[in-house]
């Protein structure tokens, strides 16, 4: 296994939201196995200091995998410049997090366009390419939110849910066709995420998630420990790469102990509806 993980030499790779935590961490672990990356974020300027602080074989680009043109464009350009692409990272995301009825159109929306039409627009951008060369490996960030259930926060649990889906489905039908395809299931990482929640509501003041998720998980897991495993995990060629504790005991509990997991969540729901709850009253929301 071992020997599998240091022969992983990918030569040109695409990372989608690169600019920052766990992305860039991705792109600065394929870096450190000899691929050209290309760092690919909305942010564009981010994209660029990620770049030159990852040397001469970082490059930066400005994408919205929201927009398949832009993703189809992008990914074309790098095959036609390089004359492959190994592995294309589906990474960019947004949090999105309140009860139900906090929720609006906008938040549904968001998930769905970037978290999973910006997957679906990478893997149909790279997927043709890889066919065409009989090699390359897909890889897909969902969260462990797309392996158990995550209540108060249904838009991102959904759209990570059908990550999994469309990674495990792809895996299947793309196996013969010689490209690999794995899905990263990360528990919370210390990320600018956690602090931008997407139009928060009331109850997220401030936007952030931080100290609401470490009563499920106290010690947050490092971007750079995250990449690490996602990597190995290509390497090894996993289907699904959970990381961290908190994601391979819930997920273990939910095939294993269905009951017991299914207690756990609803706890989990209950407490959330009363820090919302609370939280609303005290900025006079209720
Ligand atoms: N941080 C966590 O706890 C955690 C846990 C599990 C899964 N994830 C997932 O990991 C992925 C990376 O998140 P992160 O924690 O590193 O967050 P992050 O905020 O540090 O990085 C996300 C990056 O995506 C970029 N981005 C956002 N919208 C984009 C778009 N439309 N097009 C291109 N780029 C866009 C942002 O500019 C940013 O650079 C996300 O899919 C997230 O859902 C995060």
């Amino acid at each position: 296994m071992r020997k599998t993980i240091q022969s992983f030499r990918p030569q040109v790779s695409i990372v989608t939201g690169a600019a920052s935590g766990i992305g860039r961490a991705i792109a600065a672990e394929l870096v450190a196995r000899g691929s050209l990356v290309v760092i690919a974020d909305l942010d564009g300027t981010a994209a660029q200091t990620a770049a030159r602080e990852l040397g001469p074989s970082a490059v930066a680009a400005t994408v919205d995998v929201a927009d398949a043109e832009a993703v189809r464009s992008l990914v074309d350009g790098v095959v036609a410049e390089h004359g492959r692409l190994d592995v294309m990272v589906n990474n960019a995301g947004v949090a999105i997090g309140g009860l139900l009825e906090e929720l609006d159109e906008r938040h549904w929306a968001k998930a769905i366009d970037v978290n999973l039409r910006g997957v679906i627009n990478g893997v149909t951008a790279a997927y043709p390419h890889l066919r065409a060369q009989g090699s390359g490996h897909i890889l897909n960030t969902a969260s462990l939110a797309g392996l158990i259930p995550a209540p108060a926060m249904l838009p991102y649990t959904t759209t990570k849910h059908a990550v999994v889906g469309l990674s495990t489905a792809l895996r299947a039908e793309a196996a013969s066709q010689g490209v690999k395809v794995s899905v990263l299931c990360p528990g919370f990482v210390d990320t600018p995420l956690l602090d931008e929640v997407y139009a928060a509501p009331a109850s997220f003041a401030g936007g952030s998630v931080r100290s609401r998720v470490r009563l499920m998980q106290p010690k947050f897991l490092t971007p750079e420990l995250t990449a690490k495993r996602a990597v190995d995990g290509l390497a090894a060629n996993k289907a699904v790469i959970p990381v961290g504790f908190l994601a391979h005991l819930s997920w273990r509990a939910l095939r294993y102990v269905p009951p017991l997991a299914r207690a756990a969540i609803q706890l989990q729901a209950t407490g959330h509806r009363r820090l919302n709850e609370r939280a609303s009253r005290r900025v006079g929301q209720v």
